[in-house]
């Protein structure tokens, strides 16, 4: 499953959590892979590991809501690799804020990461792979883009629905030259991510999802590398939900 060998792919978000994950995985699965996150001591630590095991990968500093810093991240990658063949925009961000104390300036930093970001990744990679036969995208999405939630996730469930539906309409835009976009929606993973809540909240959450368990990011970023190979050749705007059952009931 998910043979990547001979890939180039990017993946923000990598130095942590399901981004780190998803590095791992690529790698093993023969890509070369560049880590694009702010974290540059876990990022370069990560690409180092890899490397001192024998596969390919290096660390590239990036915020993803910054289009020069995404356009350099691009260039760099086909500088030192000749090719981009996937792009996985993963990184996110989220500070819970009930609505009503929620400032202007506080949607837009969300959105900057969960959305922008997500943009300008896809616009980039996508503009070098239709000049050179194709690509992959995968986007992560969250269960949140599919199903309402309380807890004061507003920006980021506005955002992770928007790149739900950013992925089918960029699969349509670009199907004819080859190259898939679709969307990976976990359900909550034990990342970092997650570092801030107590153990009554963490219960909450697993009690939301049929499996009784959270999930672990290797298991969402076997989907994301499943759908980034060509195993997944007949598939574009779709967004597979790895839930543990969450949006099932
Ligand atoms: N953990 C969960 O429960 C969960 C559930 C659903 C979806 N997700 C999504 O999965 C993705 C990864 O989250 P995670 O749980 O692994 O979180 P994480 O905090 O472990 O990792 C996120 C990574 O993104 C990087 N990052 C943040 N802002 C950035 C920016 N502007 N530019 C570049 N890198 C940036 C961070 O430095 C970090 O390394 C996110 O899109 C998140 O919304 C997570």
């Amino acid at each position: 499953m998910g043979n990547l060998h001979g890939k180039v792919a990017v993946v923000t978000g990598g130095a942590s959590g399901i981004g780190e994950a998803t590095v791992r995985e690529m790698a093993a699965a023969g890509a070369s892979v560049v880590i694009a996150d702010l974290d540059n001591l876990k990022g370069g630590a990560l690409a180092a590991d890899l490397r001192a095991s024998g596969q390919t990968c290096n660390y590239h500093p990036v915020n993803v809501s910054r289009e020069a810093d995404v356009q350099v991240l691009v260039e760099e990658t086909l500088a030192e690799y000749g090719r981009l063949d996937i792009m996985v925009a993963n990184a996110g961000v989220n500070a819970p804020s009930p609505t009503v104390s929620l400032s202007l300036q506080a949607w837009h930093e969300n959105l900057a990461v969960n959305l922008d970001g997500v943009f300008l990744s896809a616009k980039h990679a996508i503009r070098h792979m239709r000049q050179h036969g194709g690509g992959a995208v995968v986007i992560t999405g969250s269960v949140l883009g599919h199903v309402g939630a309380s807890g004061g996730v507003l920006p980021y469930a506005a955002a992770k629905a928007a790149v739900v539906n950013m992925a089918r309409a960029l699969a349509c835009e670009y199907a004819a030259e080859h190259i898939r976009v679709n969307t990976v929606s976990p359900g909550y993973v034990m990342t970092p991510l997650l570092e801030n809540l107590d153990s009554q909240a963490i219960e909450r959450l697993v009690s939301l999802h049929p499996m009784g368990r959270l999930g672990k990011p290797s298991e969402v970023a076997k989907a994301i590398v499943f759908l980034a190979s060509d195993d997944a050749s007949f598939i574009t705007g779709t967004s597979l939900l790895v839930d543990g059952g969450y949006t099932a009931r």
